[in-house]
């Protein structure tokens, strides 16, 4: 997604920025590796390196169809403590699918993912001329569910018994918000 290089977003709590691979630490690939943080995610089925996610970001930064963002936390002396996706982009619909990653545990429970994923919503209606949002979240990640609702997404279906999780079947609930 080709956005200002030097692009930021802030609220009282976070400060959104454009992700680049230097931004790529060790603290950052170990929440990806770190199964309390990984267990909703799609992305636990590999074990991540420096390199490995260095070039993620690096293509992620050359795709038309996707914005990728670092969080910032202001509580906490501006320490980059998760990122958030918009990918795809799909602007022949106007849709994108969200996803995010608040990594520093020591960073959760504070409202830190509903306001970056209001903020996301901003950019996207206001930035890209989206539509409409969607996430998909396992139906027991009951702190993700409640960000995305937080952040004034409603639930519009489910894909029953759609993922295994610890190898049994666990719904997926299908998130959206209108930008209309
Ligand atoms: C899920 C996640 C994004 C929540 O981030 P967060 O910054 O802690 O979320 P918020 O502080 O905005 O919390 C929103 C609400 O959920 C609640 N909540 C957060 N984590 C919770 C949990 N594990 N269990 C129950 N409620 C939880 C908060 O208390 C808050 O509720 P409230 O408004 O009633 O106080 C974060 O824990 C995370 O990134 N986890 C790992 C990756 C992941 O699962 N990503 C989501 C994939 S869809």
């Amino acid at each position: 997604m080709q956005l200002e290089r030097s692009a930021h977003w802030r609220t009282d709590r976070i400060d959104l920025f454009l992700l680049k691979p230097q931004h790529v630490d060790a603290a950052y690939v170990a929440w990806l590796n770190d199964p309390l943080i990984n267990r909703y995610l799609e992305s636990r089925f590999v074990v991540h390196t420096l390199d490995s996610t260095r070039a993620f970001v690096q293509r992620c930064l050359d795709s038309p169809q996707t914005l990728f963002l670092g969080v910032r936390s202001s509580a906490l002396a501006g320490r980059h403590v998760g990122n958030i996706k918009l990918a795809p982009i799909d602007a022949r619909h106007g849709l994108g699918e969200i996803g995010i990653l608040i990594g520093d545990r020591s960073a959760w429970g504070q409202g830190l993912a509903s306001d970056a994923i209001a903020a996301l919503a901003n950019i996207a209606k206001h930035q890209l001329g989206l539509r409409k949002l969607t996430a998909g979240c396992y139906a027991s990640n009951v702190g993700s569910r409640k960000a995305f609702a937080k952040a004034g997404f409603e639930t519009e279906g489910e894909r029953r018994a759609h993922f295994l999780l610890d190898g049994h079947p666990e719904t997926l609930m299908l998130m959206a918000r209108w930008l209309d």
